[in-house]
């Protein structure tokens, strides 16, 4: 018999056979997401919605005022610069020395369809400079569209869970793949993406070292750029800094989104950042796909061309005026950003008294800190098992398979769209679980 949930079983069942979901539990986001629509639309009752990590604040004002006003004047006419305005290239790099405290030339700095289209051209670029090195390493669990983009493009790929090698236990772990010799680029998310771990500057350190010996580029995945709220990392100019691998290593890409740092997913624009060294250098074998052997030329007026020839014309004026306001002090890149950690707290707090536990629980020494994701457990469930449970509860989430994390039992669950509205039903519906699942 099947229990008494807050949404009915047949409503479930019918709306899964709808959209085809063999195994609702290992759906991708975007799968998950037209199903919890469809029953949504046909009970009215709303779900608590995890699964998605969309920015639940609105976009900036100024940045759709900038972009409204390029319109006017006509951009839409015009080809974008493949390299980025200008004016853009120049805030991009003030915003890395005032946030980061690293210099990187607005010559190299360049504004992507996303950070997703960053990560393409870097390892397209990476993965074709030496056919010896025909392999990407993910630091994961991580974002599974990234591990997609690298089988279409024809690359190899390998995987380190790198819960159980935190620290100094890093290096030999890392050392043991990279000395194969096969690895081109490693990316990692730091913040993480699902886990919420953030690197320290000893792991950093341990990246930027063995990349160096071993000749990888690390490709720096900053989506979620100074969202570690345990530091203060707002104040252009002052320290803290966002920590990153461009401290230990003149060899690398960073990709920064301004998906969820600046609220601004919907123009899908980003910024990658190439170091000064890696610009310049030159791998003969780029000559077989591209004009010039030199990596720069071959990721923008080869890769970038070839692909999405530029960046939105009217994106690139918001972006520039959102990073202009940050960069002149004029307003907080962090301050509205908090309630992710505000809500994460409160919404953990909820599943850990109704049974579930943290999957990825530690942060190095720390207890994981709280930021736009987290990860979550319930005994005697797979994953897979609760992601699809938890939908006749009306909570929508999706499980750890395809981050190339080891622990099969772990759901990720987004904070960024429930709303303080919502947090009396959520605790509602736990409880109602763990009624339904007496431990
Ligand atoms: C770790 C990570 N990298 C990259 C992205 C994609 O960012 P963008 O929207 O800039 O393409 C995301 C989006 O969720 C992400 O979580």
């Amino acid at each position: 018999m099947r229990k008494n949930t807050p949404i009915e079983y047949d409503v479930v069942q019918k709306h899964i056979k709808e959209c085809n979901l063999k195994n609702v539990g290992n759906a991708s986001i975007r799968e998950i997401k037209r199903l919890i629509n469809l029953i949504e639309a046909e009970t009215g009752i709303k779900f608590i919605r995890m699964e998605m990590g969309i920015p639940g604040i609105k976009p900036s004002e100024i940045a759709v005022k900038a972009e409204i006003e390029a319109m006017k004047e006509g951009v839409a006419g015009l080809y974008p610069e493949l390299e980025g305005l200008p004016l853009l290239k120049h805030e991009i790099s003030r915003f890395i020395k005032l946030f980061m405290n690293i210099d990187i030339s607005s010559q190299n700095c360049v504004p992507t369809v996303g950070s997703i289209n960053g990560a393409y051209l870097s390892f397209m670029v990476a993965g074709r400079r030496n056919m010896a090195k025909d392999t990407v390493l993910f630091l994961d669990p991580g974002f599974p569209v990234h591990k997609q983009l690298v089988k279409m493009l024809g690359l190899k790929q390998e995987s380190i869970d790198v819960y159980n090698y935190r620290g100094d236990k890093l290096y030999k772990k890392l050392e043991s793949v990279l000395k194969k010799g096969n690895i081109s680029c490693l990316l990692y998310s730091n913040p993480n993406n699902p886990t919420w771990i953030c690197f320290t500057e000893k792991e950093l350190e341990i990246i930027g070292a063995l990349s160096k010996k071993y000749d990888v580029i690390p490709v720096e995945d900053l989506a979620y750029f100074a969202m570690d709220f345990r530091k203060d990392l707002g104040n252009p100019g002052k320290p803290p800094y966002q920590v990153s691998v461009a401290n230990y290593t003149d060899n690398y890409i960073l990709l920064i989104s301004s998906s969820k740092s600046f609220s601004y997913p919907g123009q899908r624009i980003g910024m990658l950042a190439l170091s000064e060294k890696l610009s310049k250098t030159e791998y003969p074998e780029l000559t077989k796909y591209y004009p010039s052997p030199n990596f720069a030329h071959a990721l923008i007026l080869g890769t970038l061309y070839a692909t999405t020839a530029g960046t939105s014309h009217s994106a690139q004026y918001g972006l520039l005026a959102m990073l202009k306001q940050v960069n002149d002090g004029n307003a907080s890149l962090i301050e509205p950003l908090k309630q992710y950690g505000k809500r994460a707290e409160i919404v953990k707090e909820l599943f850990l008294k109704n049974g579930f536990q943290i999957v990825y629980d530690m942060d190095d020494k720390e207890p994981i800190a709280d930021g736009f994701y987290f990860t979550i457990s319930y005994p005697g469930y797979s994953g897979e098992n609760l992601v699809s449970e938890l939908i006749y509860y009306g909570i929508s989430a999706i499980s750890l398979n395809n981050t190339g994390s080891e622990r099969t039992e772990g759901l990720r669950a987004c904070v960024s769209l429930i709303s303080d509205s919502q947090i009396p039903d959520l605790e509602i519906r736990l409880a109602k679980f763990k009624e339904n699942n007496p431990l």
